[in-house]
């Protein structure tokens, strides 16, 4: 090191007198309760209108998912009643199959508790903070306790009060009482203050619209604050098949995660661990294991040392394993996706794919579904202007915020759109739906809002999108010609009578005739580009008729209002 560089120890670099003591005082143990109050944005809860749709979207996701765990069809009844200024109460109410009063305390009042976070299954929840982070919320806003039913078949339903103890991350639990009431499911209500309801793109009322359509299994009621009901009736009356639990493969395996799997093994060698816990190994894998360890894998798991976790992680990657089991993953359905947008959306052309299963990080399934909505309600209004809409969902969950940030978005935003005959986003009726449906999200934050930008995820959006997309294309080119017609037409009509005009003064010709015999020979015209576009209209219909997943709703709405535009 050069003289320069050393580090020169001078007095200044002497602690100021007790400092080290007072430090080393400070130090203390925390919380992840603690953590999460302190940063409750972390999990998504911050912004006036944002706090109250993740409020409604962490209680709705675990109905959804509780209920369909168990095989009941859900009916799922959300309110928001305004209490104050930027205060209001939300009461959330399933008919799904209760929580037991041992562990609806820990499901309600303790941070990172559930069922979810240690399963590779495909569910909406997966963390085990979304209800005791809104319980902790109502306190900190509020010093309000949350207020919990739930009632299991054959069971009486009890009706409680808990807020969390922090620095403990427990429930505490007050006023339990048994009730009469016949009630299976669970009903949670809780008390918000600086948030704010609006009925906009990121409001409760869109976020529960975009569930519908991405379920619908699902019956869901909605009040507002101002006491407007909307109902979003089941178009579908069975329940997605419940999703299968899977192991974890060995290509997406670190050291970290072999050493937490033996700690829990029921095998009782190495061998049996590895062969039980893992998907894809058979005696093949154990075979080739054996040849690459510098251990007896008829050890105990329990005893496998960082370094012996290592070598099995290397074997790992240098053997080759059949693609992680993709049949686990339930998406929505191509039938069910058109019958959802049909019903909400209401667009005038449709196309709807499911592709097929595949694998990201050489270990998680994953599976992506992409519909293209164009005309009647499709686009998102603003005023007068609509531009396209995208719908972004994660196993059918709406993802309405940090869009920017989202792989879903990232990957719609690098499509050649001019190719489908979108010339302008900004200005298309279109509505891009896409559903990503995974054992495991990639979310880029404990708020679960966006998915990161994984490569082979990004890629499998682009290719279902340039698929639809083609398809969508032909049709809306199909819409431009007429529309293009339509305006030439109008364009003749505006000109005759000051051609005429014109032609009289010139010719000295009489200009009512003049008139009587251009208008005969633009209407011939105009026959001869109808007829045209009749031909035009049967060969897209046809073209799009040959395929099983594209809809035209309605084929010439446009073309009767413009003709009463003509007549007058
Ligand atoms: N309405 C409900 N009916 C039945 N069980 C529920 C209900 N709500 C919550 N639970 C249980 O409480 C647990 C904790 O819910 P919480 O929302 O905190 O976490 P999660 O859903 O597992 O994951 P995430 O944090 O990603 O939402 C769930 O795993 C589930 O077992
Ligand atoms: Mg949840």
């Amino acid at each position: 090191m050069s003289e320069d560089k050393k580090i020169k120890i001078t007095s200044d670099t002497k602690p100021v007198a007790g400092a080290v003591d007072n430090l080393e005082k400070e130090f203390k143990e925390h919380s992840v309760a603690e953590f999460f109050k302190k940063n409750k944005q972390m999990i998504g809860l911050y912004g006036k209108v944002r706090t109250l749709t993740m409020v409604i979207h962490e209680y709705v996701t675990n109905s959804l998912d509780a209920c369909e765990e168990t095989g009941i069809l859900p009916n799922i009844d959300v309110k928001i009643d305004e209490l104050g200024d930027e205060y209001y109460e939300v009461t959330v109410t399933d008919n799904g199959p209760g929580i037991t009063i041992e562990n609806v305390g820990k499901a309600f009042g303790k941070l990172l508790a559930g069922t979810k976070f240690h399963r590779l299954m495909q569910s909406r929840g997966q963390q085990g903070i979304g209800a005791s982070g809104c319980t902790m919320l109502s306190q900190m806003t509020t010093g309000k306790a949350s207020k919990i039913i739930t009632g299991k078949e054959g069971k009486k339903a009890i009706a409680l009060e808990l807020v969390i103890d922090p620095r403990m991350n427990e429930p505490k639990i007050s006023n339990v009482k048994e009730i009469e009431k016949d009630f299976r499911g669970t009903s949670v209500q809780a008390k918000f203050k600086g948030c704010l309801y609006r009925d906009s793109d990121q409001g409760a009322l869109e976020y529960l619209k975009r569930t519908a359509i991405a379920n619908p299994h699902a019956q869901i009621s909605f009040r507002d604050p101002m006491g407007q009901k909307t109902v979003f009736k089941r178009t579908h009356n069975t329940l997605p098949q419940r999703p299968a639990e899977i192991k974890p493969h060995p290509k997406g395996t670190t050291v970290d995660d072999v050493l937490t799997y033996c700690k829990s093994t029921k095998g009782r060698t190495v061998a049996s661990f590895l062969t039980n816990d893992f998907d894809r190994m058979g005696a093949k894998g154990i075979e080739e294991i054996k040849k690459r360890v510098h251990f007896d894998l008829n050890k105990d798991p329990k005893l496998l040392t960082w370094e012996e976790a290592e070598e099995i992680v290397k074997a790992f990657k240098a053997i080759s394993f059949i693609a992680p089991s993709t049949d686990a993953l339930r998406p929505i359905g191509e039938e069910q996706i058109r019958k959802s947008l049909q019903s909400i959306v209401q667009p005038e052309f449709l196309t709807v794919l499911t592709r097929k299963p595949t694998v990201y990080a050489g270990g998680y399934p994953f599976q992506v579904e992409i519909a293209i909505a164009y005309g009647g309600g499709s686009g998102r209004k603003v005023g007068d202007q609509t531009s396209m809409d995208i719908m972004r969902f994660a196993n059918r969950v709406p993802l309405l915020f940090d869009n920017g940030n989202c792989a879903l978005t990232k990957a719609i935003q690098t499509i050649d759109w001019k190719r489908y005959d979108i010339k302008d986003p900004s200005t298309a009726p279109v509505t891009v739906f896409v559903n990503f449906i995974s054992v495991h999200i990639p979310y880029t934050g404990a708020g679960k809002q966006a998915i990161a930008d994984e490569e082979e995820v990004l890629e499998e959006i682009r290719l279902a999108l340039m698929q639809t997309g083609r398809k969508a294309g032909i049709y809306i080119a199909h819409k431009r010609r007429e529309s293009e017609n339509q305006q030439k037409r109008l364009m003749f009509y505006k000109y005759i009578p000051e051609v005429c005009k014109a032609l009289s003064t010139i010719t000295k010709a009489n200009e009512e005739n003049l008139k009587k015999k251009m208008e005969k020979m633009v209407l011939e015209k105009l026959k001869i580009d109808e007829q045209k576009e009749e031909e035009d209209r049967k060969k897209t219909e046809k073209t799009l008729a040959n395929d099983d997943n594209s809809f035209i709703t309605k084929p010439k709405p446009e073309k009767e209002e413009n003709k009463k535009k003509l007549k007058k």
